[in-house]
């Protein structure tokens, strides 16, 4: 049976408008729909891995409010364990403003509210479930010494700590070192060495080896890069000589809504490395459930189940 997943950060409440294209600074444009959805990078990734049959438990924030009800409701659905989802009477849940363009290329602002006040007492409260995971799931939406804390407490129990790097920030080596996978898109990894060059998104395996002995000699030996509608690549320093880049070439779709695609390969990636998937395979799987996941408006509701991917894998 597969091992359980801790997810550590943030809900929000997506308020999007859907428009033509977005708007320039000091522009206004009209747009063509409004939706309030259930958001945040973590609720995302806890409910995609859920979905994709992970065992799920998701430590977080809300307030006291209409938003936060919204959020409980989302993730309670979809199977994730939301004991650990503590309820502000000080602040209002978190939220993003969103815009969404014809091509389905978002911008997002978020406002922290409840997932500010999430502190290291909050993963120390949730102990019991760290002791149990096989896979603990972390990105940058909620402050970086309770991220340091989550990573400290998964490092302790064995587990596999993941860590997307979004939104971008830079991050001590000490949490880098408490990382065993680190997941980024083409502008992080740039950014996190340094402003470095990366290839282009079609480039080949071959042109990742200088970017992945750069992650290597910051420590990170297990890193995937998402490379949007072209797919992504596995870098595994720790694989044989020969087998260490893997290209994943991407899953044709007729991308709606990209908002929190990052977050269903996250969370599918979570959910495969918890059932023993290797990174490659974990990779491919997820490659595929975060293009299905841009098919539809929205992020949690636009998640496909597992059965919905093992159909695209086999056709
Ligand atoms: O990655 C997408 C998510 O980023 C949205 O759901 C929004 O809430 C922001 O956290
Ligand atoms: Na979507």
């Amino acid at each position: 049976t597969a091992g359980r997943i801790v997810v550590v950060g943030s809900l929000n409440a997506d308020l999007t408008i859907y428009c033509e294209r977005l708007p320039l600074p000091g522009e206004t444009v009209h747009g063509n729909g409004f939706a309030v959805n259930p958001g945040g990078k973590s609720a995302n990734q806890a409910v995609a891995a859920s979905k994709l049959g992970g065992h799920v438990s998701l430590v977080g924030a809300v307030g006291d409010d209409a938003n936060g009800a919204m959020l409980l409701a989302s993730t309670a659905s979809a199977g994730v364990d939301i004991s650990r989802v503590r309820s502000s009477s000080v602040a209002a849940t978190g939220v993003a403003v969103i815009s969404v363009d014809a091509h389905g290329e978002n911008n997002i602002i978020i406002s922290a509210g409840a997932n500010g006040t999430l502190s290291p007492a909050d993963i120390t409260a949730a102990a019991d479930a760290f002791d149990r995971a096989a896979v603990v799931c972390l990105c940058l939406e909620v402050s970086l010494e309770t991220v340091a804390a989550a990573a400290q407490a998964g490092h302790d129990a064995g587990a596999t700590v993941l860590l997307n790097l979004s939104p971008y920030a830079e991050i001590p080596q000490s949490l880098a070192d408490l990382s065993d996978v680190l997941l980024v898109n083409a502008h992080e990894a740039s950014l996190f060495l340094g402003d470095a060059e990366v290839p282009d998104a079609d480039a080949d395996a071959a042109a990742w080896e200088p970017v992945r002995l750069q992650f290597a000699a910051r420590g990170l030996e297990r890193v995937l890069v998402t490379l949007g509608a072209h797919g992504s690549v596995v870098l595994d320093s720790q694989a044989a000589a020969g087998s260490r880049i893997t290209r994943v070439a991407p899953t044709k779709v007729n991308a709606v809504d990209t908002t929190g695609a990052g977050d269903a390969f996250t969370g599918a990636v979570a959910a495969r490395l918890a059932a023993g998937d290797s990174l490659a395979e974990a990779a491919s799987f997820a490659s595929v459930a975060a293009a299905l996941a841009a098919t539809k408006k929205g992020t949690q509701a636009a998640y496909p189940a597992i059965e919905d991917v093992e159909r695209r894998l086999a056709s």
